[in-house]
């Protein structure tokens, strides 16, 4: 289908019919993940609901229709992903790379990483290089506008000597995932591969995601916020499907095409200066390899 189709009036009844193709949502329980899950399970996917509270998962699957499968998967501990990986068999259609916490208090993964960092960038990088040899569609990874308020200090990538912040901790780690996928496309185009990788935002969708500050006024203010100013999960979710689904090149980046991105139809949308250093996305690579022990496998 063609782009400027999408741009009109991209919705549900866009996305294909996908019959048997296994695809991966990372955080299908709640929120974008599980509309987005429950969207590609009625296209006829096996959709495998990968999160890190199994009986949630569960709970989630039991609503959508089609052939679903719940599986353990904790972003913030490499074991967890490790083990994720390991018990995987055959080809990946999808991987969508949509999980993810903001502005939690400070606190840190298994492995020691920043929670948001650690999360949202590093568990993502281990499981999409763990995972890679066996897709063959797309890489979807689920940024946020709250990227351009981020920063990669890569003297301080997991907040131990900075005063921690937890806005932009959480914009370091979105800014992180549009680096990742430029970099991913980069290696991907060299390696000769067929795989895209693509980047999505939901714009400001009510979800979970206002509600885990630590803070019981702020997600009281996040939850009014929802009700007052978001769009609703399956609106925030078209973004996803879009980048999974529309003719559109490597490295592109989808997000709702209304009010400053925050609702509306998905389309092509800009990002930061920051996030088109093609520098800097290759040496977060780099340090990502180190930290998370994964390579990039092609
Ligand atoms: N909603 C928005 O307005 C908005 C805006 C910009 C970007 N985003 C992005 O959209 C994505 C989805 O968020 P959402 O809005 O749908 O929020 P959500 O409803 O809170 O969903 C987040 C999902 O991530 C899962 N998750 C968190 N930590 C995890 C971990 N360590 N391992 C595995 N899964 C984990 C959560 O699991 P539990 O249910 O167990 O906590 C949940 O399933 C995130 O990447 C977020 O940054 C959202």
């Amino acid at each position: 289908m063609r782009e400027d189709v999408f741009m009109k009036s991209f919705s549900t009844a866009d996305v294909p019919d996908i019959p048997g193709r296994r695809v991966i949502v990372t955080g299908a329980n709640s929120g974008i993940g599980q509309v987005a899950a429950t969207v590609l399970a009625a296209a006829g996917a096996e959709v495998v609901l990968a999160v890190r509270d199994l009986q949630k998962g569960r709970a989630a699957a039991a609503r959508m229709p089609g052939r679903t499968e719940v599986r353990a998967l904790d972003l913030a501990s490499l074991d967890s992903v490790r083990a994720f990986a390991a018990g995987w068999e055959g080809e990946i259609h999808l991987l969508i790379n949509n999980a993810g916490v903001m502005v939690p208090p400070l606190s840190r993964t298994k492995d020691g990483f920043e929670l948001q960092f650690g999360t949202n960038h590093l568990g993502h990088f281990a499981l999409t290089n763990l995972l890679l040899p066996r897709v063959s569609g797309r890489v979807v990874t689920v940024s946020s506008g709250a990227h351009r308020a981020g920063a990669i200090d890569f003297d301080d990538l997991n907040w131990e000597r900075r005063r921690y912040r937890r806005w932009a901790a959480y914009g370091q780690s979105k800014l992180a995932n549009l680096l990742f996928t430029k970099e991913l496309q980069r290696r991907l185009t060299a390696a000769g591969s067929p795989v895209l990788a693509v980047a999505a935002h939901p714009g400001y969708a009510a979800t979970n995601l206002q509600s885990h500050t630590g803070n019981a006024l702020w997600d009281r203010l996040g939850n009014l916020g929802n009700a007052l100013f978001a769009q609703n999960a399956a609106a925030g979710a078209l973004p996803t499907l879009y980048a999974a689904f529309a003719d559109i090149p490597g490295d592109s980046y989808a997000g709702p095409g209304g009010f400053q991105e925050m609702r509306g139809a998905p389309r092509l949308v800009g990002r930061s200066a920051r996030a088109q250093d093609e520098q800097v996305a290759r040496r977060l690579w780099e340090v990502s390899e180190d930290l998370t022990g994964t390579r990039f496998p092609l």
